[in-house]
Order: C-alpha cells, then sequence, then structure tokens
C-alpha cells in the first residue's frame, strides 16, 4: 500500500497514523539545536520538514518561530493537512506536494529536518547529499528516525534494514562532507505494553542527529 493510499484511508476515516504530537525524538532534536545556537529560533528562519505527512513536525517548527516548508509525497496528506493547518491558522507553513528528488527550494534553507524518513531509492548517502545542496552555509541538519541498531519484537520502522538509520553511518558522511556533528547517538523509546506488565524485550531506538554544514 503506498502512503498516498494509507493517508487517503486514515482521512476517510477522520484518523490520524502519527497524531498532532511531536514525537520525543525531534523534540530531543530541536533542544539540541536551540542550546547550540539559539539565535535560530523565533528569527523568521525557513526551514523544511521532507516528508511531513501530517505536519506535526512543520508545527513544531512553525510554534519554534520558522517559515516552514512541509514537503510530501501523498497528495492526499499534502491537500488535507495545509487545508487543516490553514484552519488553524498555521499561515507560516506552505505544502508542498513533491517527491523530495524532484524539489528544490527557492532559497537556501536555514534548517533541515527529517523525521522518520524511510526511503528506498539510494539509501541515506543519496539524500543526505540532496538535503545538503538546499541548505545554506552554517545551516542545520536534524535527524530522528528507527535506528538500524534495534533487535526484537519492539523493534520499530521498515523490517528492511537497508531502509534503518545508522548513527555512526550518517555521522561519518556528514562530516566527510565538513560538516560538524553537534549529535550523533541512538535513544530509546519508550514503548507502552498492552498489558502494563514489565518488558524484558530491548526497547525500540531512535537514531538522533543534529550537524551543522560549514560556515565557507
Ligand atoms: C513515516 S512517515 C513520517 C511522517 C512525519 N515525518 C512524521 O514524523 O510524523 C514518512 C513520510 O514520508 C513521506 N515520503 C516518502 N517518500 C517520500 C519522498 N520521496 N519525498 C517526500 N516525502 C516522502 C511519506 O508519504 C510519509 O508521509
Amino acid at each position: 500500500m503506498s502512503w498516498d493510499d494509507v493517508f487517503k484511508s486514515l482521512i476517510a476515516a477522520g484518523q490520524m497514523r502519527f497524531g498532532p504530537h511531536p514525537s520525543e525524538s525531534v523534540l530531543n532534536a530541536v533542544k539540541t539545536l536551540s542550546e547550540y545556537d539559539p539565535a535560530v529560533l523565533n528569527a523568521g528562519l525557513h526551514a523544511v520538514d521532507v516528508g511531513a505527512g501530517e505536519g506535526r513536525h512543520s508545527k513544531l517548527l512553525a510554534d519554534l518561530g520558522f517559515k516552514v516548508t512541509a514537503l510530501e509525497l501523498s497528495q492526499a496528506a499534502a491537500e488535507h493537512y495545509s487545508e487543516v493547518h490553514r484552519q488553524e491558522g498555521y499561515d507560516q507553513i506552505e505544502w508542498v506536494n513533491s517527491p523530495y528528488q524532484e524539489w528544490t527550494p527557492d532559497e537556501p534553507l536555514d534548517v533541515l529536518l527529517a523525521a522518520f524518513f524511510h526511503h528506498t531509492d539510494g539509501g541515506i548517502k543519496v539524500a543526505l547529499s540532496r538535503f545538503d545542496s538546499w541548505l545554506r552555509p552554517g545551516g542545520y541538519i536534524l535527524m530522528a528516525g528507527h535506528s538500524r541498531a534495534q533487535s526484537g519484537p519492539n523493534a520499530r520502522g521498515p523490517r528492511r534494514s537497508d531502509m534503518l538509520w545508522d548513527y555512526q553511518e550518517i555521522s561519518s558522511t556528514l562530516q566527510e562532507m565538513g560538516y560538524e556533528v553537534i549529535k550523533a547517538e541512538d535513544v530509546p523509546r519508550d514503548l507502552p505494553t498492552a498489558s502494563g506488565a514489565a518488558n524484558h524485550f530491548p526497547p525500540a531506538l531512535d537514531t538522533i542527529v543534529v550537524a551543522r554544514k560549514p560556515v565557507a
């Protein structure tokens, strides 16, 4: 089932897949950025949310004072959530319905967020190279997604290992591109157990990366 079909069904049923609230791991990445460079907040800078889905992180970025491009492959999600955001008064979010491979910003970006963005074509290095081409010198890349280091029944995200993220691979790729890596780690994600009983399996892990493009 394509993402567009997933979102069409959910929208028709009045449901959400990811819900309105940001993920803890994206909040973690944003906190790292705000501590490292507080001046980026509330400054009207331009951020892109790649694979925005239902827009929970686009709203987070807008609430932090960014002008946001919510870039989303699914036409159904882009049309529906642009209207939802308009009704909620989020005028600073512009939804764009396009695969990231075919989109180019009309100005260099200050911040790029890729949250739970697990694509199939060419792996993460190809995506990082494209993301880099959108960022201004000194711009930031924030990533939060499912880790390849997960094992056991609590593991989350795609079942294909090559689609999951390895923070060391991402970190070394960005360093080869001259980036300063501010954070690169896996963090456990709290998963509620159905019964509330103790859970003896390894927790799900999220990979978090925050890095800065060289200034010159
Ligand atoms: C797992 S969802 C995550 C949504 C959102 N980032 C979040 O964390 O709530 C991945 C999203 O990426 C979108 N997507 C997949 N491939 C894409 C592509 N090539 N270009 C843009 N968006 C894409 C999907 O349609 C989906 O909305």
